[in-house]
């Protein structure tokens, strides 16, 4: 068509990013041309009387890299193939760095995955310093650099605000009184939860453990009562409650009493879809920032994990940030009847367009917020999420046939199975409503 194109080579490096993206670079990776791959694709240009044309070299080593001399290695590698290039009198200009800037979501500005042991401004200099330093050596002249972070750039901009419908698991708040006439492991455990302090807990911890093995073992023989069971486990609960408390005032960090903290936090119900809203958390683990963005001036005193409305096990957020640790359990206020409200920060980048309608739950409301010159801050637009004819649209159900045969049925009933017009009328309404609502519990 007459038009000369301008030409950019994507080089695969030996040199490898660092973390859960690690594999898209490296002599494996799916994108990129070899050494050899790249002197026939110049030979080809020149054969086109095109090498002028060739103007860019770019590299792209993987996403989130978690560490700085990663990032130094590629941009020398990648450096001296820009330089070998341009002695070649090919009038390369422009040096593509790709993306993969990191994020600190756990901050703790290290190298574990959620992180990374850099500023950008440590990453600026190394670039720039790297490849003036090959350049300099090659004596060539400096290209000008270019950059294509995305997640960088996108992953503070987006905020999911979940509204917490209830909670469950958790102590019933039940008394057990002693009758006199009660099983022996039933007396065990109710003297355990009278007798336990600061002392003595991790002991009678561990005492309540095996005693309610026994409590299974003796229902499962037949030799307890539904009663009897109930109440050994409120006991036993009950002594888990207050050791874990003990545990916390003395600042015991042993691995039983962290796995106690998993086994009494409650599962919060969060009015959303892991699957559609941080698809990341599922898919790959990627863990993000959550915090209670309600009463945040009073200590949360339960720990818990965030459960979705989805009807799958894996719609659960159940691991969170903690500098470089990963908690099981996250610090929550104990619900009262207010509303409580938590945030998962940092999810800009990528969880939009890789969310799913798993079990039919659709795009979420949005709120689109922008700050003015003097700091306010402004709901700009509002955008509805997806009703549920959207949905059943989107899994190519037709909504207008469904209707028709809706209609149909309920016509049928009228005629046959005397079903009042006014009820009719009222299935009717309600059906066409129910279609036009949200998919998500309404607020
Ligand atoms: C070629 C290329 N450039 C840039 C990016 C953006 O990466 P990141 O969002 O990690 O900065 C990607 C992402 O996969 C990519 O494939």
């Amino acid at each position: 068509m007459g038009v000369k194109p301008l030409i950019g080579i994507r080089v695969k490096l030996y040199s490898k990013g660092s973390g859960k993206w690690v594999e898209s670079g490296g002599e494996s990776a799916k994108f990129g041309l070899t050494t050899t791959e790249i002197l026939e694709c110049i030979k080809i240009i020149a054969e086109y009387n095109m090498l002028d044309q060739l103007q860019l070299l770019h590299f792209h080593i993987g996403s989130q890299i978690t560490e700085i001399r990663r990032i130094q290695k590629a941009v020398k590698e990648a450096a001296r193939v820009y330089a070998k290039i341009k002695v070649k009198h090919i009038n390369i200009k422009y040096f593509n760095i790709g993306g993969g800037l990191g994020l600190d979501y756990d901050g703790s500005k290290t190298s574990s995955d959620a992180s990374a042991n850099y500023s950008i401004q440590e990453y600026a200099n190394n670039v720039v310093y790297s490849l003036k330093e090959v350049c300099d050596e090659e004596n060539v002249s400096h290209p000008i650099i270019l950059s294509e972070s995305g997640r960088a750039i996108s992953a503070y901009h987006s905020v999911l605000v979940i509204n917490i419908k209830g909670s469950k698991n958790g102590n019933l708040n039940r008394q057990v009184e002693l009758r006199g006439n009660e099983p022996h492991i039933i007396k065990e455990l109710y003297d355990g939860s009278k007798e336990i302090n600061i002392k003595n807990y991790e002991e009678y911890y561990h005492d309540a453990l095996l005693h309610r093995e026994e409590l299974l073992s003796l229902f499962n023989l037949g030799e307890l009562e539904l009663e009897d069971k109930s109440e050994g486990e409120i006991l036993f609960w009950q002594i888990c409650e207050k050791a874990a408390a003990f545990a916390k005032e003395t600042q015991n960090k042993s691995d039983d009493f962290e796995d106690l903290n998993k086994l009494l936090s409650k599962k919060y119900i969060g009015n959303f879809s892991v699957f559609q809203s941080v698809p990341d958390f599922w898919a790959i683990k990627q863990l993000f920032p959550v915090v209670p963005i309600s009463r945040a001036n009073e200590k949360p005193t339960q720990y818990g994990t965030i459960v979705d409305i989805t009807c799958d096990s894996d719609g659960e957020i159940d691991k969170f940030v903690d500098l470089k640790d990963v908690k099981e359990v996250l610090e929550l206020h104990e619900l009262n009847n207010g509303s409580y409200y938590l945030a998962v920060l940092m999810i800009g980048a990528y969880q939009d367009t890789i969310g799913d309608y798993h079990n039919l739950f659709g795009a979420a409301n949005e709120a689109h917020i922008i700050i003015d010159d003097s700091g306010e801050w402004h709901i700009k637009q509002i955008v509805n999420g997806d009703r549920i004819c959207d949905v059943l649209g989107y899994v190519k159900y037709n909504n207008s046939y469904l209707l028709e045969a809706f209609e149909s049925e309920v016509n049928q009933a009228l005629r046959e199975n005397g079903l009042s017009k006014a009820d009719a009328d009222d299935i009717l309404n309600n059906y066409k409503n129910v279609m036009n609502r949200y998919t998500y519990l309404d607020l």
